[in-house]
């Protein structure tokens, strides 16, 4: 159950720590978009197919984001913006002079102003509790707790809101959030106070974009407890965001070799590459044709 990648994250990787936790998102668009962090982006893109898919069995329109951040993904999916948008507006000049209190008053009127109507309930979890603090401010997150699954046991309200939710989403957490994160969530999910239909008895679809290296199996072992059978999207991977240095490329060029995936034209251009995990009860149409046939993997 000890996660791998701990040591990856403490020794080799660039530290995010300080802008994780902040009183407001603009340090972390600061630093993570000078790296052009991209993978909320592509969850932009795909999470809404798999809601749709998930809908359309009789699921509810609800996620559980994992790492939630400061609302990153719930603002993407839950509002007509790009995270191209997020960034310009996190770094304008008209914001910089606000309070973060003026700031999280200010979002919650620009992120009314762009609510799509498609109805969608986005619970958070993180362990950043400034950040799940403000995400809850700024009208992002349904309900969200400060949570580390890794270490303590789900919160109640973490499991009162969790309960019945369709979909658990990761962009940029896996090696940060492990196996008992994922074991943790699912039981808040299945096993929680309010559950009730579709809840009740089925665990939710789980997607998970996760670095190349990482190996998933673990995870994917645990949530087949769960009955969920695991899929990689074979199809393309996705730009997550550029070394920070020298020493994060040839740690990741390291890893690569040592598992035997090629890295040309990606990390060796400098760039994290992710995989997207699907896992869901039953698999129908696999991964590959679900996401093809929708047309939304062609950018
Ligand atoms: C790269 S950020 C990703 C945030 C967001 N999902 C996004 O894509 O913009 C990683 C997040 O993982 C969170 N995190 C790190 N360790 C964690 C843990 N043990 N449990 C929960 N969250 C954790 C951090 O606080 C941070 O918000």
């Amino acid at each position: 159950m000890t996660n791998p990648y701990a040591w990856h994250n403490e020794q080799s990787k660039a530290n995010f720590d300080e802008v994780y936790d902040l009183r407001d998102p603009r340090g972390y668009f600061e630093a993570l978009g000078a790296l052009d962090y991209r993978a909320p982006e592509h969850g932009r893109r795909i999470f809404p197919v798999l809601l749709s898919e998930i809908q359309s069995t009789g699921g509810p329109p609800k996620v559980l984001d994992l790492c939630c951040s400061y609302g990153v993904n719930a603002a993407l999916l839950k509002h007509d913006l790009t995270l191209d948008d997020l960034y310009a507006r996190y770094a304008s000049r008209d914001l910089a002079g606000l309070s973060s209190e003026e700031l999280a008053t200010a979002d919650a009127t620009f992120y009314a102003s762009h609510k799509k109507t498609s109805p969608l309930e986005v619970i958070g979890a993180d362990s950043a509790a400034n950040a799940v603090s403000y995400a809850l401010r700024a009208g992002l997150l349904d309900a969200g707790s400060a949570e580390n699954l890794e270490e303590n046991e789900p919160t109640e309200t973490l499991r009162r809101a969790a309960c019945g939710a369709g979909l658990v989403t990761v962009t940029g957490g896996v090696g940060y959030v492990w196996q008992r994160t994922f074991e943790r969530a699912l039981s808040c999910i299945v096993n929680g106070p309010q559950s009730g239909g579709f809840g009740a008895s089925h665990a939710p679809w789980v997607a998970a974009f996760a670095v190349r290296f990482v190996d998933y199996a673990p995870i994917a072992a645990v949530l087949a407890r769960h009955g969920l059978a695991t899929e990689k999207l074979s199809t393309r991977t996705f730009p997550q965001r550029r070394f920070e240095n020298t020493g994060e490329r040839e740690h990741v060029l390291r890893e690569l070799d040592a598992a035997g995936i090629d890295p040309t034209g990606k990390e060796e251009a400098g760039w994290y590459h992710a995989d997207l995990y699907l896992s869901r009860p039953v698999t129908e149409a696999p991964v590959d044709e679900l996401l093809g046939a929708s047309g939304v993997l062609d950018y």
